[in-house]
């Protein structure tokens, strides 16, 4: 027999994790560490093992899955799950009021609310006396599956209801989907394991929830926003539906952080627009903005046109995914010899630009797409990532359709490319002797973090390198005013010009100085925190692995990049050479470095910033003596979180970590910078 005291502690320890997992997955607030909350888990668990008499269906000990079904069951919904109509332009938006106006035959003001259009799969939960008892898919708006299962290990669906008041039949509706950071970091390991990676989010939220298997879904990072209800039974709902997504809040249910309130058709357009703008910024992807009426007494007036309502528009950003043909492939050679497979397509519109290039990035991604010239391919471009080719239409491919050659030679010089043991990446065996390789590392050495020598573009120094004018990065700082000002496109005042931007970048300091050299994988920060650990070029240059080791951020791999590059005479001659011709940096005095006012710390950076770009915000902290690191760990000093900051920020509060926004931010640096 189990105790009531017993029974009573299982009670407690229920009511204390749910109260975690809603201010973890629902407010984003955590008030615990991790390894709180996994303690009381566990606690609970150990008393469900010894007493399963005690395990019910929404115990929090549930989340983990349950053993594996044959198939799904199917549900039918009681009331018809509904799907919208769409606007692609104001005028359609305008439309769309204007006929709610006409049926409601009053020209008043219409109150809306605005919600992003979640990218993901629609369910439906059922609450049974504040119990979720049963959750589905739309299926076709009439039947859907069983999926009951599968939803409950998703951590934002509360199992139970919280506080009081709910109806004692309750279904809710809304969106389950795997936000951007879960998405990457799947894919990313899927990819690593030789799986197949999911072609957007969408996919990956629908794939995860189809598992039979609901441990597979427990194990992938969903969350689910609720947007509407459907059946309400025993019970009474505010008549506004901004109101009945608020208390659903209270119930326990995520809602979406930029639902808004506006008046008339102007608001919702400017709402639109405004979001647009974030779009980028916001950690879930959209596919657009739903609006709909807020008075739910004007909803059912305005009533419903076969599979939709009226009182309801999806008003469409442009598409992120287009389809069109790959007419070829290119392959480039980049700085370090990498060479990269670019796909050459019919100009189609996607995300917002025309897209003619899409990068297909390796030889294992092309066996991967199992992709060939003169196929149709799905073309995906999301925010300002750069265009890449998703997927292949296979039932289009036409029977003149090539197989696409890695080649084993360099398109541009004709060395080897070789692919080295454990690498993704071929790489041409040319060096500098590649004239693609020179142009690239010349237009890294003049690039803006690095010498920063303004005029000289990507275009000049391809002809500067094609006319063999330069051979190396030193050569630079031979180009005569002659010989410049007789190049195409280029006059007397724009030669004066070149060669006054070259003098004056000869001044530098020594991290742009290391950075320019183009090492492979030492990027701005590393390049800074190198100088401020030798201090001095020889120092550097001399270093072993193991000394490079002792550096803030570098690792074997870096450490070998950096010394394999100081022992090729070729490296020490062009570095001689550049000495030579006069360029200088300040001296770094390494007591300095250790004094300097951020000196230890590690700083991360989340969110949009407004004022400041990542990488001025990045360099500046540099300069005042901190890391910059990309992830939150313990041993973080400090969070800047900017506008829609995720996951970080929430892992920087629960683990105490001080986090400041950008004008505290701005703030320090501006004192510390004075002083
Ligand atoms: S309301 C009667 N609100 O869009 C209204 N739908 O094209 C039914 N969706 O099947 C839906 N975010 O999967 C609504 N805030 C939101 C939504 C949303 C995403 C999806 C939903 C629906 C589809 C309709």
């Amino acid at each position: 027999m189990t105790s009531a005291p017993l029974r009573q502690e299982v009670e407690a320890l229920r009511a204390q994790l749910n109260q975690h997992n809603y201010r973890y997955y629902v407010l984003d607030e955590p008030s615990i560490p991790d390894v709180e909350y996994d303690r009381l888990l566990r606690q609970l668990q150990t008393i469900e093992a010894q007493h399963p008499e005690l395990i019910s269906q929404d115990s929090p000990t549930q989340r983990v899955g349950a053993q594996p079904l044959t198939a799904f069951g199917e549900v039918t919904h009681d009331m018809r799950m509904l799907s919208l109509d769409n606007a692609f332009n104001d005028d359609e938006m305008r439309d769309f009021e204007r006929r709610i106006k006409d049926r409601l035959k009053d020209t008043s003001e219409l109150e809306f609310v605005c919600e992003p259009k979640l990218d993901g799969i629609a369910v439906s939960l059922l609450y049974e006396n504040g119990i979720f008892v049963r959750g589905a898919t739309r299926g076709d708006g009439q039947t859907g599956e069983n999926i009951t299962q599968n939803l409950r290990t998703v951590p934002s669906i509360p199992l139970t209801l919280m506080g009081t008041g709910w109806p004692e039949r309750l279904e809710v509706r809304g969106e389950v989907y795997m936000p951007k950071a879960g998405f990457d970091a799947f894919n990313k390991q899927a990819l690593a394991n030789g799986e197949k990676p999911f072609v957007n989010p969408r996919n990956a939220a629908a794939g995860s929830l189809r598992q039979l298997d609901s441990k597979i879904t427990a194990s992938r990072p969903l969350q689910m926003c609720c947007y509407s209800v459907g059946i309400v039974d025993g019970g009474e709902l505010p008549g506004k539906h901004s109101d009945v997504l608020q208390q659903l809040h209270r119930w326990g249910f995520r809602i979406n952080d930029q639902m808004k309130v506006v008046q008339g058709i102007n608001g919702c357009i400017d709402y639109y627009q405004d979001l647009q703008t974030r779009r980028d910024s916001l950690h879930y992807e959209i596919d657009g903005i739903v609006f709909k009426l807020n008075s739910l007494e004007l909803q059912n007036k305005v009533g419903f046109v076969s599979r939709a309502p009226r009182w309801a528009i999806a008003y469409k950003f442009p598409a992120q995914e287009e389809i069109t043909q790959l007419l070829g492939v290119e392959f480039q050679v980049g700085r370090t010899g990498a060479v990269t497979p670019v796909a050459r397509l019919q100009p189609v519109f996607v995300g917002g630009v025309t897209v003619s290039n899409a990068t297909l990035h390796n030889g294992d991604e092309i066996e991967r797409l199992g992709v060939r010239c003169g196929d149709t391919v799905v073309v995906r471009r999301a925010g300002d990532v750069i265009p890449q080719v998703v997927q292949v239409v296979l039932e289009k491919r036409p029977e003149n359709s090539t197989v696409i050659e890695f080649p084993s030679s360099c398109p541009v010089c004709g060395s080897d490319v070789i692919r080295a043991e454990g690498e993704a990446v071929a790489r041409c065996t040319g060096g500098l002797y590649c004239a693609a390789q020179r142009k690239q590392a010349i237009k890294h050495f003049a690039s803006r973090k690095a010498f920063d020598i303004e005029g000289l573009g990507d275009k000049l120094v391809d002809m500067l390198v094609d006319q063999q004018l330069i051979n190396s990065i030193a050569d630079l700082f031979h180009l005569q005013h002659e010989a410049l000002s007789n190049l195409e496109r280029m006059g007397d005042k724009s030669a004066q010009n070149l060669l006054d931007a070259l003098q004056k970048s000869k001044q530098t300091t020594l991290a742009r100085f290391i950075y320019a050299l183009g090492i492979r994988e030492v990027g701005e920060a590393t390049a800074a925190n190198l100088a401020h650990h030798f201090a001095d070029l020889d120092a550097l240059m001399q270093a072993n692995e193991e000394q490079l080791l002792e550096v803030n951020d570098v690792g074997p791999i870096v450490a070998s990049h950096i010394a394999h590059f100081f022992q090729q005479p070729h490296n020490q001659e062009i570095i001689e050479a550049l000495l030579a011709e006069g360029i200088r940096w300040p001296s770094v005095d390494k007591k300095n470095v250790e004094a300097m006012p951020l000196a230890g710390q590690t700083w991360v950076l989340t969110g949009t910033l407004e004022t400041l770009t990542r990488d001025q915000a990045k360099s500046r902290l540099v300069a005042l003596g901190a890391k910059v690191s990309g992830s939150v760990s313990a041993k973080t000093h400090c969070v800047v979180a900017g506008a829609s900051a995720g996951s970080k920020l929430t892992k920087a509060e629960s683990l105490g970590i001080e986090v400041r926004d950008e004008s505290a931010l701005l703030q320090l640096l501006a004192q510390l910078e004075a002083s």
